[in-house]
């Protein structure tokens, strides 16, 4: 009888351990979808995008960023690598709030998202839900979710939030430097 007591006291733990651990990851998300309130973790290195290459307005650069998972995450400190895309969302000086970059990786399954810069491309589903579309967009090839390119907010589709995003850190004269990434998207790697 004893080590039946011990084994299912272990499984409750594991059971309220699995439930907290999954009541902050919720909370979490709903927090940072709920507000502009975003933690940011430092990447290992800054990527750096020279701007010649974000010269105009809705133009996007592909990219890649090397991180650790947080000390939370279920494989804590490992080094990942994230693929991103930063573009340049408005006219005028390069002041670091005219780029944005996002994390490619769909919150849904998982799959890459795409950058749709030709309306043309948008697919029938998405145009029916939110309307015909002028501005360039990020769609996941797989079900279809739906971003904006300026914050990665959802617009459409499954995907349970909004693109993770990265946190443009400086602009010098002659690049973009991204330094830092969303905290959340080092915890689902
Ligand atoms: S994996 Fe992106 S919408 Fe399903």
């Amino acid at each position: 009888m004893g080590p039946r007591v011990v084994s299912s006291r272990r499984t409750f733990l594991g059971r309220t351990l699995l439930l907290v651990a999954g009541a902050t990851t919720v909370a979490r998300r709903a927090w940072a979808q709920a507000s502009d309130y975003i933690r940011y973790a430092t990447l290992s290195r800054p990527v750096i995008v020279p701007l010649d290459d974000l010269t105009s307005p809705a133009k996007a650069f592909p990219f890649t960023a090397d991180g650790l998972t947080l000390a939370s995450a279920a494989e804590p400190n490992q080094p990942v690598r994230l693929n991103g895309m930063v573009v340049r969302t408005s006219k005028g000086d390069n002041s670091s709030d005219h780029f944005k970059a996002v994390c490619l990786k769909c919150p849904h399954e998982g799959c890459d998202v795409e950058f749709i810069g030709d309306p043309g491309r948008v697919p029938e589903e998405v145009t029916t839900a939110i309307g015909k579309v002028s501005d360039p967009l990020y769609i996941c090839p797989c079900h279809n979710s739906t971003f904006k390119i300026d914050d990665g907010s959802k617009l459409f589709g499954p995907a349970p939030r909004g693109l993770w995003r990265f946190h443009v850190t400086g602009v010098t004269e002659t690049a973009v430097e991204i330094g830092e990434v969303e905290e959340d998207a080092l915890l689902v790697v």
